[in-house]
């Protein structure tokens, strides 16, 4: 599509017809689609080399416990060839042989957050979906709280043509704004990823912005009337104290002080509990912990009501930032929001101030320049011990992984060299390991 002018430098009502037709048709085009499914998704194979790496173990060490024949055995295509496991054979064998220590009590929520775009949130959660389960069989369950639907579409579903709002959190939502009950057991979605499991999103999780706020302000306008008719309450009573024993019959005065007590009963004390917008979220996701080791929230490039929630809501905060000097800019803003959102909540005379088991600021998208090395040092510096010990490099492949709705933990073998997925997928798996070790040493 291109549009030709007749003379050159000059633009005729005509053209601007023509110019108008052509951005409607483009329009078109790409809402058809963007509300085109996505092809499925397949879970990759994992090389024997690899299933020895994850569970940590040598050559001699898996050909033994093969030949013993209690764990599954793969697939060989050729004799004495390399053998391959599907993802979840592979758990099995990381459950007997890593022997992960197992849960107790419930299970952990992580939010991936930083309210400035581009920082690899969606990335970084979604790979700590897939390595969580994979690397050390836990049960996860990843949910995609920004409306743009990154996350969701690396599962393989469009979040525009596949996803109505039922199927996201907007449920628990509109629950909550008619003050009834909802059981989120319903909503997560099994995935291509064995022990995965996905609430997705769509656009109309925009919604949420909207209802939080507005049941918040009914509640606060009903608190406010029933405060008033209950002082009102108190001074007609005091009046009618003041009257009675005088020169009023003291039927009557019974009969009012009865009427009173009768309008002070319909009216219900004004119930605090009912503003918190904010734990919307946390209160939901009580219902999932019995069921998931982890609960990972990709979080909206912004400071929305869900990305309040998603902070209320979880124990842990994982905040990817790119070391680039206006990130590292932005990064003050990030913390200035997020100290209010905590301490607003403690000014307000909240009995549960929010605490965090852990906030861990991981530098990703890391290059060897002087530049990015340079805001890194800044970065350790400002933020010490807060700074995870691994660094997410910038790697063609993870930028291109995505544009292909994939991680880097989806490639196998035939879609690279290995020491380029190795130089990538080593420290995602360290940062993987580094979070489970933290979490899993409170268990
Ligand atoms: N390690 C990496 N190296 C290079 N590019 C990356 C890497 N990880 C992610 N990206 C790219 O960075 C962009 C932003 O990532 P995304 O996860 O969508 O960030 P956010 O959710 O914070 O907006 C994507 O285009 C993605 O392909
Ligand atoms: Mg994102």
């Amino acid at each position: 599509m291109d549009i030709k002018l007749p003379s050159p430098g000059k633009t005729s009502a005509e053209d601007l017809k023509r110019l108008a037709g052509l951005s409607a048709r483009m329009l078109q085009k790409i809402r058809d689609e963007m509300l085109e499914p996505f092809p499925r998704k397949e879970a990759p194979l994992i090389s024997s080399t690899r299933l020895q790496e994850l569970c940590a173990i040598d050559r001699l060490r898996f050909s033994r416990v093969l030949k013993k024949g209690e764990l599954p055995q793969g697939l060989q295509p050729r004799p004495g060839g390399m053998r391959h496991f599907t993802l979840e054979e592979a758990m099995q064998w990381v459950r007997a042989e890593l022997k992960p220590k197992q849960r107790k009590g419930k299970g952990k929520v992580i939010a991936v957050a930083n309210f400035k775009g581009g920082v690899t949130k969606t990335t970084m959660s979604t790979l700590l979906g897939q390595g969580l389960a994979l690397r050390r069989g836990r049960r996860v369950c990843h949910i995609d709280l920004d409306p743009q639907g990154s996350a969701t579409t690396l599962y393989g579903i469009n979040p525009h043509a596949e996803i109505s709002a039922g199927q996201t959190i907007m449920p628990l939502i509109e629950a909550f704004s008619m003050g009834k009950p909802f059981n989120m057991k319903e909503l997560p979605l099994e995935t291509y990823w064995p022990n995965l499991d996905l609430i997705p999103s769509s656009t109309e999780l925009f919604n949420a912005e909207f209802m939080l706020p507005a049941r918040a302000v009914r509640d606060a306008d009903m608190g406010k009337l029933q405060r008033e008719v209950r002082a009102e309450i108190a001074a007609l009573r005091q009046q009618l104290a003041m009257v009675s024993g005088g020169p009023i019959n003291p039927e009557y005065t019974q009969a009012v002080a009865n009427g009173l007590s009768k309008i002070q009963d319909m009216v219900p004390e004004a119930n605090k509990a009912q503003t918190h917008f904010e734990k919307v979220l946390s209160d939901g996701l009580e219902q999932l912990k019995d069921d998931y080791d982890y609960i990972i929230l990709d979080t909206a490039p912004t400071l929305s009501y869900l990305t309040i929630n998603a902070i209320f809501a979880s124990d842990g905060v994982v905040v990817p930032v790119v070391p680039d000097v206006l990130s590292f800019a932005s990064m003050v803003q990030f913390w200035q929001l997020f100290s209010d959102l905590v301490t607003g909540m403690e000014s307000r005379g909240e009995e549960h101030v929010k605490e965090f088991d852990f906030l861990e600021i991981l530098v990703t998208r890391m290059s060897q320049k002087d530049a990015p090395r340079l805001v890194s040092t800044w970065i350790r510096e400002v933020y010490g011990s807060r700074v995870m010990p691994i660094e997410i490099p910038e790697t063609e492949l993870a930028r291109n992984s995505n544009m292909r709705f994939s991680t880097v933990y989806d490639l196998g073998g035939s879609d690279t060299s290995a020491e380029t997925l190795r130089r990538i997928r080593i420290p995602c798996d360290s940062m993987v390991d580094y979070i489970d070790d933290k979490v899993s040493a409170d268990w």
